[in-house]
């Protein structure tokens, strides 16, 4: 008993709901199109890049009261398989490739990583996570890096054979050694040795070990801390006060401590 206004109503109402189905299958088909896409960068290359930038943002203002509370322990036999598998699931590249077997790295651009003390080099693993020491690879290689396994790489490496390197550069050797034994007093540069020890094995666990490590790579790091790239308040003011002449002596001759 429907009128044919009603009817007409009816159809128009089946027209307007048909064409909306029409729209939103267009829609979906457009949604999955472009869901499609960004799926294939994910899943060739997990958490590295993208989880970079958020990770950083996020776990540092959390990093602090998760630290204090829980007293978490180093497993260097988990520390070790990290250091030289790495971990596809979590994108861990292996440490190995860079830093060589057992922290024994083969040239200068990776440093040695060798009996490094277990403290300063969780240390520097969480500054780089941070940003407080700033450098693209290695901000890459720790953003998917747990507490847990910065305390395990570290407990690992500590316990390697320290590196035994070689004086760079005879002709400097004396103004190297003056520098590290005795500072510059004219210049108000302290002596190395008072904080990284007479023979470079550095004190746990503030002071880092020098001695047998890549010239190259120390010159580099007082570089950064004298522009202040990576920051440190002890060292920012002993760098600025050196000299590239200075810095380049001081660093051929620790190579060759220990
Ligand atoms: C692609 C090469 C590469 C890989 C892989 C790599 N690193 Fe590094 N690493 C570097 C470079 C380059 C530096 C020096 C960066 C700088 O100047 O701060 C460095 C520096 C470091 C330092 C600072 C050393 C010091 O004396 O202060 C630590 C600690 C470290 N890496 C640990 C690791 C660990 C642990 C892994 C594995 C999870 C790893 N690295 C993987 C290249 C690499
Ligand atoms: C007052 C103490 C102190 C003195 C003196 C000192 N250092 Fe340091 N040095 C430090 C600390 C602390 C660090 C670790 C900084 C950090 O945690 O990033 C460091 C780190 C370094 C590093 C980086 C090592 C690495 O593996 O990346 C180099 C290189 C270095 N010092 C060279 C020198 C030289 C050369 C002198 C002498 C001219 C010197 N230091 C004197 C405290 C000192």
């Amino acid at each position: 008993m429907l009128h044919s206004s009603q009817i007409s109503k009816l159809t128009r109402l089946k027209q307007l709901f048909l064409g909306f189905c029409s729209i939103f299958l267009v829609l979906a088909f457009a949604g999955l199109a472009t869901a499609n896409e960004p799926a294939k960068p994910t899943a060739a290359a997990p958490s590295v890049a993208p989880a970079a930038a958020p990770t950083a943002a996020v776990s540092a203002p959390a990093a602090a009261p998760v630290l204090v509370p829980k007293a978490l322990k180093a497993d260097a036999t988990v520390g070790e398989a990290l250091y030289n598998n790495g971990d596809t699931s979590r994108g861990v590249v292996a440490c190995i490739t860079c830093h060589g077997p057992k922290g024994m790295s083969a040239v200068a651009t990776w440093p040695k990583l060798a009996a490094q003390h277990g403290t300063y080099l969780a240390k520097q693993l969480k500054n780089y996570k941070d940003g407080t020491r700033a450098n693209a690879i290695m901000m890459g290689m720790v953003a998917a890096l747990t507490e847990q396994d910065m305390l395990n790489l570290a407990a690992f490496l500590v316990k390697q054979a320290p590196p035994q390197g070689e004086v760079q550069n005879k002709a400097s050797i004396e103004l190297g050694q003056l520098i590290y034994r005795g500072g510059i007093a004219a210049k108000g540069i302290p002596a190395c040795s008072a904080c990284h020890s007479p023979n470079g094995a550095g004190i746990p666990a503030q002071y880092p070990r020098l001695g047998g490590q890549w010239a190259e790579y120390n010159a580099t790091q007082l570089a950064y801390f004298r522009d202040g790239t990576r920051k440190n308040v002890q060292m920012n003011m002993i760098a600025v006060k050196l000299s590239d002449l200075e810095m380049k002596a001081v660093t051929d001759y620790m190579a060759g401590l220990h």
